[in-house]
């Protein structure tokens, strides 16, 4: 067992206090800051964290390797809980149109949007959307993002989908144990043309393929975009009924463009999340309050989009857990930076600092299934965001400069 020491960070951002509270209700003290902080670990988990003079002798002088991290900070882990960042093309033309006046919906209603993404997947290979993505996400892992969720969506047919599900799982492999994947099944993103209802779609392909890959033991959860000329509360629940035959966690995008009652349909059958959530309302808000689906917000989609943003302080202030994710896609959030969206959503969203760094550590770790990670105390896994700086403060108050270690 190697047992390593990071000796003398500046700052330590513990989260302790926010995960005794599960992420729910933090004051700016629940943020657990530790100055000149040392900790200790092995492969698997914490052993020890304080501040570096109070480090115990039996870690000192037994021929550890110690790391001199003076001048930085630590957190828990950042996790970009939700991305869509296996696609081809890109719709930067679909950008100029919404500035001149079209909507996303008209824009998806013409033919563009989701399906305008799905030809540009279905016009590269499998060696290319690997390569593809591999680069994106070794440029989200350079801003010190550790755990990263995919979602599959863009194949749209059961072979291209079927496809885009094992790019994730090569990917997976290939960038472990640096960063984790979590893998996502989103078939159910948007229904193609061929196709004359969602319920077909589902029948023809979701359902069988998700059966497929179920068997082969290669997902981590499924998601389905629930909404007006997408998929139905139906098509949900066909969903989330399959996916618990395959222990498959669910996850859900609800309440985007229309509030359609969908956080409630995610408590009601314990998704890990519901995300989006700009429509919610009080009973939405209420329903995620009293369960342990994280509702995890998309700043940047609002902001892409020019739409209205969730209602995070009413949220928060009934103590709904929030995590808060990039939605990296080439439609809605062309923006691969978790930190920089966080930085310009937190005085949007009226966050504390621990809520702010809550939301994209602790509670996004939870909103992938992974609830061993998210806080630097003893017995939780070893996996930490490291910065070059030497305050907390300067890194989302540098709006878009990378810190990272
Ligand atoms: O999360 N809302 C559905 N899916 C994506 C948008 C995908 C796209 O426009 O390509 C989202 O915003
Ligand atoms: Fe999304």
């Amino acid at each position: 067992m190697t047992i390593k020491i990071f000796r003398n960070f500046s700052e330590i951002a513990t989260l302790a206090s926010a995960h005794h509270k599960n992420g729910r209700r933090l004051n700016p003290d629940d943020l657990g800051l530790i100055k000149n902080g040392s900790i200790v670990f092995d492969h698997e988990k914490i052993l020890w964290v304080g501040e570096d003079r109070n480090i115990p002798e039996d870690f000192l002088n037994k021929g550890h390797a110690e790391i001199d991290v003076t001048g930085k900070v630590c957190l828990p882990e950042i996790v970009d809980s939700h991305t869509h960042l296996v696609f081809g093309g890109d719709r930067a033309h679909e950008y100029t149109m919404r500035l001149n006046g079209a909507s996303y919906e008209d824009i998806a209603a013409a033919g563009g949007g989701i399906l305008n993404s799905m030809k540009g997947t279905q016009n590269l290979t499998r060696k290319d959307l690997l390569k593809l993505g591999q680069q994106r996400v070794k440029t989200i892992h350079s801003y010190g993002v550790g755990t990263i969720e995919v979602k599959s969506g863009y194949g749209l047919s059961f072979d291209k989908e079927y496809e885009l599900s094992h790019v994730i799982h090569d990917l997976k492999n290939i960038v472990r144990p640096e960063v984790q994947i979590i893998n996502t099944f989103m078939a159910a993103h948007a229904v193609p043309k061929s196709f004359n209802s969602s319920y077909e779609y589902m029948k023809e392909v979701v359902l069988p393929l998700l059966d497929k890959l179920g068997e082969e033991q290669i997902l981590d959860c499924v998601d389905i975009f629930h909404e007006e000329n997408y998929f139905s509360h139906d098509d949900v629940v066909s969903l989330f009924e399959r996916a618990k035959r395959w222990n498959i966690n669910v996850k859900i995008h609800a309440d985007e463009f229309n509030d359609n009652k969908g956080a409630i349909l995610a408590v009601k059958h314990e998704a890990l999340s519901a995300d989006h959530l700009l429509r919610t309302t009080e009973d939405g808000i209420s329903a995620l309050a009293n369960s342990n689906t994280v509702a995890t917000l998309l700043p940047g989609t609002g902001l892409f989009l020019g739409k209205s943003q969730a209602n995070a302080r009413a949220m928060l202030n009934s103590g709904v857990k929030v995590a808060i994710a990039s939605d990296f896609n080439p439609g809605s959030c062309h923006c691969d930076n978790l930190i920089l969206i966080a930085s310009i959503a937190a005085p949007i969203y009226e966050l504390n600092q621990t809520e702010l760094w809550c939301a994209i550590t602790l509670n996004a770790a939870h909103a992938v299934g992974l609830k061993n990670q998210g806080a630097i105390v003893e017995g939780l896994k070893p996996r930490f965001s490291v910065f070059n700086t030497d305050s907390i403060d300067r890194i989302t108050y540098n709006w878009g400069k990378n810190l990272a270690h």
